[in-house]
């Protein structure tokens, strides 16, 4: 679905300010996939996103998003339709929210690329719908709304596009626990509705949960990628690049460094950490 080949990425080249964000990046997501982008504040997270949907495009390297190419050499009218393809919904996307109500806000975007009106409030209620936001509150103004509800709105604008490729950066900043595990319950039942998601984070537990790949980054570099249950294997290198790792992982590494088990593999959820657990204390209350 989208492929990244040895991608560079300079802001302001050939200037005395020239900074370089990306560093030969190759990545695929696959279609029908949940693929995770972890990393610290400044690796580079937001900058790749941006080449996922031709906001960037690559200093040096190719993007494939489908069957269009972006390369550093791309007019901006063979990018366009990337736009389509691929939805962002970057961190606080509710402070973009401007219509005078929810409806006319979600139908925006897809009147924007030529739908009718009543197409596309029909398509905005669908997605209002998907999103879990009673009607109740379509003819109001969105800024009436809890921060909770105009995220929801604003994902609701996104998914109105029907995009092949939703891309998620931080969704759950700010919300709290209870709004944050609807917000990836809501992102899991699109999934499984066969969307291709991306997600950034710095959670591991949401990566452990829901991804089944991850991409780890560091200073513009991919520093290790693979599912989420080899990656977080690593332990002690992640913990040196200070990245973590989910709690279930945390919890049965120290067990086993206390020499009292050896799991073959480490637990990543909470549910994998009970199976393991219960099976031990199954085997060995049998052997006594
Ligand atoms: N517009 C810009 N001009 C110049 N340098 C930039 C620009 N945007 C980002 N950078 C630099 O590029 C590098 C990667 O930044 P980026 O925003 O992609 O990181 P990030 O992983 O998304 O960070 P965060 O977790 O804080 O969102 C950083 O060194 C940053 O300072
Ligand atoms: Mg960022």
């Amino acid at each position: 679905m989208i492929k990244f080949e040895k991608v560079n990425y300079t802001y302001q080249p050939n200037s005395p300010f020239a900074s370089r964000a990306l560093f030969d990046i190759d990545l695929e997501v696959k279609k029908g996939s949940y693929t995770a982008l972890i990393g610290h504040t400044g690796s580079g997270k937001s900058t790749l996103l941006q080449h996922l949907n031709g906001l960037l495009q690559p200093t040096e390297g190719k993007v494939t998003v489908g069957d269009i190419v972006v390369s550093s050499t791309s007019k901006q009218k063979e990018i366009k339709p990337v736009r389509k393809k691929v939805g962002v919904v970057f961190q606080f996307p509710e402070s973009q929210l401007f219509e005078e109500t929810v409806l006319k806000d979600v139908a925006f975007g897809p009147q924007n690329f030529g739908i009718p009106k009543e197409k596309a409030e029909k398509i905005a209620a669908e997605k209002l719908e998907m999103v879990g936001l009673a009607d109740e509150f379509w003819e109001k103004s969105p800024f009436e709304l809890s921060g909770g509800q105009m995220r929801r709105v604003a994902i609701a604008g996104i998914l109105a596009m029907e995009p092949e490729v939703l891309v998620l950066d931080e969704p759950t900043a700010g919300l709290d626990p209870k709004a944050r595990i609807e917000m990836m319950q809501l992102f899991e039942s699109i999934h499984q509705s066969g969307q291709t998601v991306v997600l950034v984070t710095h959670l591991m537990d949401d990566v452990a949960d829901y991804a089944n790949y991850v991409y780890l980054l560091e200073k513009g570099y991919i520093i290790s990628c693979g599912t989420p249950s080899d990656v977080f294997q690593e332990v002690d290198f992640l913990k040196a690049h200070e990245l973590g790792v989910p709690k279930a992982t945390h919890f049965a590494d120290q067990l086993q460094k206390t020499g009292a088990v050896t799991f073959e593999k480490l637990p990543i959820t909470r549910a994998e950490l009970v199976t393991l657990l219960t099976s031990l204390l199954v085997n060995s209350g049998g052997e006594n």
